[in-house]
């Protein structure tokens, strides 16, 4: 054991070879996308369909994505939940080299790591409500007593009546398959959503309460990416990403734009 005076030597002499740390939290980020491109080739002519991707989104933050249709935002977001692989660049997710990964393990850290909510709501019509939440636990290979413990919670915690736990989407409104659509997200408690378009199918008021759901889900710890035209939930949004023709032309910060109204151009607008 050291004297207090070692220790105190010891802490001089760290302090020498280790310059000051800043006084700022810097955190971790949670997606990291450098340069990520995907390209199509269609008729012999090729599309960047998105076009050197830097992004940093931070743990816990809600942020959106808009831009005109064709732009690249549903690409942009398979590639971030790495439901389709880029074509060139790199991804990092929690730390984690996407591209890595291999097979089985690739499976089980997005199926860990990323739920995604798709506009046409993608559920499973010959399953329950139920069933669809699930479904993601079974591949994950949870008990089944625990898969459908937590599909009940996570169905209630999204606001759908335990009498429709059991309906097929077809029985369900267009808010409602929504919602089960946001509980399958959750199912393997991902700390990223990704939704594209979640409230474009759906009327301004059943829209709205999907936007609340959404938004509560930031304030709860996750990291929450939503592709919207809506904007009541750009306001809401920590961060306004905007895309152009495959690249991110703008970037807003929300408590910045209260204050300032500051917009960061990013490298793309300054070509
Ligand atoms: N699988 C594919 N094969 C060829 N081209 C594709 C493919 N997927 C997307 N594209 C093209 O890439 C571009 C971006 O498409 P994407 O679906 O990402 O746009 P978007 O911004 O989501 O549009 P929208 O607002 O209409 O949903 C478009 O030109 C589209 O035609
Ligand atoms: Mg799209």
């Amino acid at each position: 054991m050291s004297s207090p005076q070692e220790e105190q030597e010891a802490r001089a002499e760290l302090q020498e070879v280790a310059p000051a740390q800043p006084v700022e939290k810097v955190e971790k980020a949670i997606i990291i996308a450098e340069g990520l491109s995907k390209h199509f080739i269609q008729a012999g002519e090729e599309i960047k369909a998105v076009d050197r991707v830097n992004l940093r989104i931070a743990p816990r933050q809600l942020i959106t994505i808009s831009g005109a249709s064709g732009c690249g935002k549903t690409t942009l977001m398979y590639l971030l939940g790495s439901l389709e692989k880029p074509t060139s660049g790199k991804l990092l997710i929690d730390g984690v080299d996407v591209a890595a990964l291999r097979g089985r393990a690739e499976d089980d850290f997005r199926r860990q790591k990323v739920g995604f909510v798709f506009q046409s709501f993608n559920l499973i019509p010959n399953l329950s409500a139920l069933e669809n939440v699930m479904l993601p636990m079974e591949i994950a290979g949870t008990r089944h007593k625990d898969r459908e413990e937590r599909a009940r919670q996570l169905l209630s915690q999204v606001g759908l009546e335990e009498k429709r736990h059991f309906h097929r989407p077809g029985k369900l409104s267009g808010g409602q398959q929504q919602r089960v659509a946001i509980a399958r997200a959750l199912a393997n408690n991902p700390s990223v959503i990704l939704a594209d378009e979640p409230t474009g199918n759906l009327d301004s008021k059943t829209g709205r309460r999907i936007v609340d759901l959404l938004v509560q889900l930031a304030h709860q710890g996750r990291t929450v990416v939503v592709v919207t035209h809506d904007r009541t939930i750009a306001r809401l949004a920590d961060k306004r990403m905007e895309l152009e023709d495959g690249r991110i032309i703008s970037i807003k910060n929300n408590s910045n734009v209260a204050q300032s109204g500051t917009t960061t151009k990013t490298a793309a607008t300054r070509k």
